[in-house]
C-alpha cells in the first residue's frame, strides 16, 4: 500500500473520531454537524470522491471503509434529530409559559341593573313573572286607560315628551302603561312585574333626569285585598333592605289606584336613627301603590265585580342612589368607568 493510500485510510479513521465526538447539544449544532459531514459539500463526500486516486486493488476496501463512516455519521444525525424532536414536545413550546399574560378586562354590571336584578329575583321567588312594554307609547295605555282625566298635568307638554304633530304618541312617563297592556292581553290571575325605562320632560339636575327606570308590579285575582298588598310590600322590603326593616304606608293619590299610598321603609343606611340620607327622619319613601281602580279594570276588559288587585311602582334610580349614597343621578348615564367599576362586588 502506498503512503498516499495509507494516508487516505488514516483520514477516514480520524474522521470517524470527529464524527463521534463532534459536540451537538441543540438543533443548531446538529445542522452544523450535518453540513460539515454528510451534506452535499461535506467531508464524507470528499473522502468518497478521493476513491479515484486509490489503485484498483484497494478500491473495494477503501469504499467499504468510507461507507461505514458515512453510515456512522448518518446514524448519529438521525438519533440526535429524533432526540431533539421528542425533547421539544415534552419541554413545551419555545416561549416562557411563566411570563404574566395580558390581563383581560372584565366589565361590571351597572348599579341600576344590580338593583333591578335584585328586585326581579325577590318577586320571582313569590311567583311573579316579568313582562315588558314599549317605551314609545300611545295616549290610551299611558294615560286614558289609567283614568288620567284629559286635563291632568302629567299630560302637559311640559311633563311629557310627545311626538310632534301626533299628540297620541308619547314616550311613556311610567311603567304603569304595561299594566294596561298585560290586562288587555291576559285573563286573571295575573302576577307580574314590569321593569323599564321611563321619560319625563324634566330639567336635568343632580336629582332628576329626563329618563329614569321603574319596576311596576301588578297582582289581579279574586278577593285580592289591601292586606295582600301590604304583606307583599313588607316581604319585599325585608328581602331588599334586611330583616330589621319596618314599613309605613301613607295615604296618597294616583288616578289609577283607589285607595292609594306611598310606601316608606326605615332608612337602610342608619336603621331609622336619622342620617343625611333620610334627612334625619329615619324613613325613606321608595314606591307608590294602591288597589287597581275598578274603572281601570273595566277599561282593560276585566270585570271589577269578579276581580280585584293591587299595583305598585318604584324608581330604580332612586333606590340605587339611596343604597349606594350616589349624590348625582347624572352619573348613571355618563358611562364613566371610574364610577361604574365601583359596584362589582356589591352582591
Ligand atoms: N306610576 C306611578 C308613578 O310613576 C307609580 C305607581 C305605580 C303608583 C302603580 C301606584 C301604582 O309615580
Amino acid at each position: 500500500m502506498t503512503t498516499e493510500v495509507q494516508n487516505l485510510f488514516d483520514q477516514v479513521s480520524q474522521m470517524q473520531a470527529q464524527v463521534e465526538q463532534y459536540p451537538v447539544s441543540n438543533n443548531d449544532d446538529l445542522e452544523r454537524f450535518r453540513i460539515e459531514f454528510i451534506g452535499t459539500k461535506g467531508k464524507v463526500k470528499d473522502l468518497l470522491a478521493a476513491i479515484k486516486d486509490v489503485p484498483n486493488t484497494e478500491k473495494k476496501a477503501y469504499g467499504q471503509t468510507v461507507n461505514a463512516l458515512k453510515q456512522v455519521a448518518e446514524e448519529r444525525y438521525a438519533t440526535l434529530k429524533e432526540q431533539f424532536e421528542s425533547n421539544q414536545t415534552t419541554k413545551g413550546p419555545d416561549f416562557d409559559l411563566t411570563m404574566p399574560g395580558d390581563a383581560v378586562r372584565i366589565g361590571s354590571r351597572h348599579p341600576l341593573n344590580l338593583v333591578r336584578n335584585q328586585i326581579i329575583e325577590i318577586f320571582k321567588r313569590i311567583g311573579y313573572v316579568v313582562a315588558e312594554g314599549p317605551e314609545v307609547e300611545d295616549d290610551w295605555h299611558n294615560f286614558t286607560a289609567l283614568n288620567f282625566p284629559p286635563d291632568h298635568p302629567a299630560r302637559d307638554m311640559q311633563d311629557t315628551f310627545f311626538v310632534q304633530k301626533n299628540p297620541d304618541i308619547a314616550l311613556r312617563t311610567h311603567t304603569s302603561s304595561v299594566q294596561v297592556r298585560v290586562m288587555e292581553r291576559q285573563k286573571p290571575p295575573i302576577r307580574a312585574i314590569f321593569p323599564g325605562r321611563v321619560f319625563r320632560n324634566e330639567t336635568i339636575s343632580a336629582r332628576s333626569h329626563c329618563y329614569f327606570h321603574q319596576v311596576e308590579g301588578l297582582y289581579i285575582d279574586k278577593n285580592v285585598s289591601f292586606a295582600d298588598l301590604k304583606q307583599t310590600l313588607y316581604h319585599f322590603a325585608q328581602e331588599m333592605f334586611g330583616p330589621e326593616t319596618k314599613i309605613k304606608l301613607r295615604p296618597s293619590y294616583f288616578p289609577f289606584t283607589e285607595p292609594s299610598a306611598e310606601l316608606d321603609v326605615t332608612c337602610f343606611i342608619c336603621g331609622g336613627e336619622g342620617c343625611p340620607v333620610c334627612k334625619y327622619s329615619g324613613w325613606v319613601e321608595i314606591l307608590g301603590c294602591g288597589m287597581v281602580d275598578p274603572a281601570v279594570l273595566a277599561n282593560c276588559g276585566i270585570d271589577p265585580e269578579e276581580y280585584s288587585g293591587f299595583a305598585f311602582g318604584m324608581g330604580i334610580d332612586r333606590i340605587t342612589m339611596l343604597r349606594y349614597q350616589i349624590k348625582d343621578i347624572r352619573l348613571m348615564s355618563e358611562n364613566d368607568v371610574r364610577f361604574l367599576g365601583q359596584f362589582k362586588a356589591a352582591f
